[in-house]
């Protein structure tokens, strides 16, 4: 079943462009007179109440979590519907409060995740319009929400996701897509992003052949205490998720940060020894990042900078950072260009420490307790 792999997590990582493929089968349009659109089946009679919806809460856990704040900005951008973010334990430990006027989306790949099944039941009783985002046809939380996506990715096994994540993005930014729709001064910015989403699959295929750069990344980081990854905008789940995927296979302690966070606390961490990740590709932030990166060089941090091809110049003028160019796509989509090459980073250190890929120690693939 894993093929030409070793794994299943590389076959899963390997995977992604047939799986973004398969997700987006059927539901983008490109019509006569370059209309253009996206049609998700299971949410078309409920596209207008959640447009006039008083706020669009995502909960999830784990890396679906980390998908649907990848997807927040463009959601935020294209409905101008405030949008708010809970790990659903936290939100049941609080009761916090939601209205009828809600609509809750629920992101799962399993489809059975204790916790976010709870949540499920807590925002169904408060009345919320409830909406599912998972792999799985038929699971409790596919069956208990009021509509949904499925995000069609095929089955995944690995107990890291990997391929599930990028495909919970793309359906979410096909939901925000189709909440937009309406609108005539964003059509534009639309079309542009359906173009990009065509082309997701070879961009993806592309930044698969960083295979072999992630296996030398790896093997200088396979025996440090720490990994740092700074992000932010559209890819601070992008640190999240990277710092998750390490931390969960490869078992070095990682940690995702919010750049904007840095001068409040983690650049005490910063020395000559520790690795730091700074995510740096184009978009309206990356020239913050940039000054992150000469902030970081000043501490004498050991620096590995993804950005945008042909950017390395500008990005490390002094060329002492490690680089992992990636192509550019519309800001929306980058979040799934980038963490490609970070899943494989994880793959890779994991493999060379000798650790369990597909089923890290102590963690299950679909956490049913709580
Ligand atoms: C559906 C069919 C697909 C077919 C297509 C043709 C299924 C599972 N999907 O896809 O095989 O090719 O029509 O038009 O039969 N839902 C929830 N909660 C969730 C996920 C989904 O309630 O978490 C509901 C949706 O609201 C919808 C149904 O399940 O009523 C199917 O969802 P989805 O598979 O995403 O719909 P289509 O893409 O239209
Ligand atoms: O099936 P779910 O998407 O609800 O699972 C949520 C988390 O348990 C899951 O994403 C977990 O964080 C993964 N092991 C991360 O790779």
């Amino acid at each position: 079943k894993k093929g030409n792999f070793e794994h299943f997590m590389q076959k899963e990582i390997h995977e992604q462009p047939d799986s973004l493929t398969m997700t987006m089968r059927g539901r983008l349009i490109r019509g006569e007179q370059k209309i253009k659109g996206v049609l998700l089946g299971g949410l078309k009679d409920h596209l207008k109440t959640i447009r006039r919806s008083r706020r669009i809460i995502f909960i999830g856990c784990g890396t679906s979590y980390n998908a649907a704040l990848a997807a927040r900005p463009i959601v935020e951008e294209l409905s101008g519907v405030p949008v708010t973010m809970e790990i659903a334990s936290d939100l049941i430990d609080r009761q916090g409060p939601i209205y009828r006027e809600d609509t809750a989306i629920f992101v799962s790949q399993s489809g059975e995740t204790a916790d976010t099944l709870q949540a499920l039941e807590y925002a169904k009783s408060n009345g919320a319009l409830c909406v599912g985002i998972t792999n799985t046809v038929g699971s409790a939380i596919a069956r208990g929400t009021h509509c949904g996506v499925h995000i069609n990715a095929g089955c995944e096994i690995g107990v890291a996701s990997t391929k599930a994540y990028t495909s919970q993005i793309a359906v979410i930014i096909m939901l925000a897509l189709a909440l937009g729709d309406d609108s005539l001064s964003t059509q534009q910015r639309r079309n542009a992003i359906i173009d990009d989403l065509y082309n997701l699959p070879n961009k993806v295929r592309d930044v698969l052949k960083l295979d072999k750069d992630m296996k030398e990344l790896a093997a200088l980081l396979m025996e440090e205490q720490s990994l740092l990854v700074f992000g932010r905008g559209y890819n601070y789940a992008t640190a999240l998720e990277c710092a998750l995927k390490v931390k969960e296979v490869s078992l070095m302690h990682s940690e995702g940060i919010l750049a904007g966070e840095m001068k409040h606390g983690p650049l005490a961490l910063v020395d000559e020894t520790l690795p730091i990740i700074v995510i740096a590709t184009r978009d309206a932030s990356s020239s913050k990042q940039q000054s992150v990166i000469q902030q970081l060089k000043a501490r004498k941090g050991r620096l590995i900078v993804m950005c945008t091809e042909g950017d390395a110049e500008s990005m490390c003028p002094d060329r002492t950072c490690r680089l992992i160019e990636v192509p550019q796509v519309q800001d929306c989509l980058q979040p799934i260009i980038n963490i490609v090459p970070l899943q494989l980073l994880a793959y890779h250190l994991t493999v060379l420490r000798g650790f369990n890929v597909d089923q890290p120690r102590n963690l299950a693939k679909s956490v049913t307790t709580q």
